[in-house]
């Protein structure tokens, strides 16, 4: 017992949760998933899986995106980077819906399926029943030889390393950054991308391990926050455009390890029920960058301002106007907007891991939550 309890902490690396190691590990976990991929130098991208298959993404209609939690999450913002910059028609689905509502699916669709595990038993039906209606199915897992791995037409792996923590954390950066990789080896196969622009993002991607660096030294500054907020009993969490997605996965996180009850919102949507909620005992965490709709999300957040609610926003370096107005500023850096994603989920899961930590939960291993979800 005493060598399996050493061995843990030999596994843990010096951090006291396999949490906040899989966290710090997000600069080394994404570079490794880019790594021999990503030739900036060159102008190319390679992924063998993608290469082989070029046809049957270029002539598809539409992109299908089936995954379950956290990579649901990871879908939504693949979607906007899709459409975005390669203008092919993307619809993100819960795998255990789309399994169920017999879906309109034919060969000319293609259908990405997004699993840490590769093993989620909803994404594994899912892919079936594409398969059977003949459409051509994409994996994007972490787990080398998994399930999903194996029952899909082709794929690429995250390249994340093990996660234990049942929290997703670098596995949810990786699966962006191979589906950001994915659409702009499209952009560029279509057109739509010059080369100066796609060297642009090439560049930019190489920049984002130390980026993420950077957004981790907001960690004292998350941990003061997230002793003001440890006892609130809900919580609230808005973006829009690309970080819409990010504010439904930093909402996940909270209540996922803390228990506390959280609900992320597009920003613009809050004025159609959750703003009914504030009051000076919500916490609202806004992600407020500075592309992408700013001057739109400075009004949502005077909005909850003048209802008192209590405002921690993340924002980009150097930014004045949202500091007058929110009660909490943390700052990542600037990045192109499609790659906003990347760094503002990092505050966010310090955020609930210390919320968490500060409450006693069983950070690694929340009360009803599994890692790998086998049955349906
Ligand atoms: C479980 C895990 C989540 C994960 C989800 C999907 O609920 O606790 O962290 O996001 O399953 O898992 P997958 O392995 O398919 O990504």
């Amino acid at each position: 017992q005493e060598l399996q309890l050493n061995l843990e902490e030999i596994e843990k690396g010096g951090f006291d949760h396999f949490m906040l190691k899989e966290i710090y590990e997000q600069p080394r976990a994404i570079l490794d998933t880019y790594r021999g991929r990503l030739l900036a130098k060159e102008g190319i991208i390679r992924m063998a899986g993608i290469d082989q298959n070029m046809e049957k993404f270029l002539n598809a209609n539409r992109i299908i995106i089936v995954a379950c939690g956290t990579s649901w999450h990871a879908g939504l913002v693949a979607e906007y980077i899709f459409e975005d910059l390669a203008r092919i028609p993307v619809e993100v689905e819960y795998a255990s819906e789309f399994r169920y509502r017999n879906p309109v699916v034919t060969e000319n669709d293609v259908l990405i399926a997004i699993s840490q595990s590769g093993e989620t038993a909803d994404t594994l039906a899912a892919i079936k029943l594409a398969k059977e209606k003949g459409a051509f199915v994409f994996g994007v897992c972490n787990v080398v030889g998994s399930s999903i791995a194996r029952e899909t037409d082709a794929g690429a792996y995250t390249h994340a390393g093990p996660e234990i923590g049942v929290a997703s954390t670098k596995a949810f950066t990786t699966q962006i950054t191979v589906l950001t990789l994915l659409a702009l080896k499209l952009a560029k196969a279509k057109g739509v991308f010059n080369s100066t622009r796609f060297h642009e993002y090439l560049t930019e991607l190489e920049q984002i391990p130390a980026k993420v660096e950077r957004a981790l030294l907001t960690n004292p500054l998350v941990e003061i926050i997230a002793k003001v907020y440890k006892d609130s009993p809900n919580c609230l969490y808005l973006g829009r455009g690309y970080n819409f997605p990010v504010a439904l996965e930093g909402a996940l996180k909270l209540k996922e390890i803390s228990y506390i009850h959280a609900e992320g919102y597009p920003a613009a949507e809050m004025k159609h029920g959750p703003i009914a909620l504030i009051d000076e005992h919500m916490p609202v965490v806004v992600i407020a960058t500075s592309k992408g709709h700013y001057e739109k999300i400075v009004s949502n957040i005077q909005e909850i301002k003048s209802r008192k609610g209590k405002i921690i926003a993340v924002v980009t370096e150097g930014d004045v106007q949202v500091r007058e107005l929110a009660d909490h500023v943390i700052e990542v850096p600037e990045t192109l907007e499609n790659l906003t994603p990347l760094l503002t989920t990092i505050p966010l899961q310090l955020l609930s891991y210390h919320i968490a930590v500060m409450r006693g939960c069983n950070v690694d291993q929340p009360r009803n939550l599994a890692k790998s979800v086998t049955v349906e």
